[in-house]
């Protein structure tokens, strides 16, 4: 299933990703796939893939989980609200 559909990302390019340890982090996933630095749409789906497998610890807000996200983004204004 595609998770980020401006830069045609699946959950599976996500989840493997994760899981061969290229990445560990939101903004990992940001600089190695793209994910949510266009419309920002895929945000809180790709969060909660991070929680969902154990990567972070907490999650966005925005996406439905209860713990807030801890790390600050950098990559546009519209994440300025971290
Ligand atoms: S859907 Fe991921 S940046 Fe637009």
């Amino acid at each position: 299933m595609i998770v980020c559909v401006c830069q045609s990302v699946s959950d599976r390019h996500i989840r493997g990703a994760i899981q061969d340890g290229v990445v560990s982090s939101f903004e990992e996933l940001q600089v190695e796939l793209g994910v949510a630095l266009r419309c920002g749409k895929c945000e809180g789906h790709v969060r909660a893939m991070l929680v969902d497998v154990g990567a972070c610890a907490v999650a966005d807000p925005r996406a439905g989980h209860p713990i807030h996200f801890q790390t600050h983004i950098t990559t546009g204004a519209r994440h300025s609200n971290f």
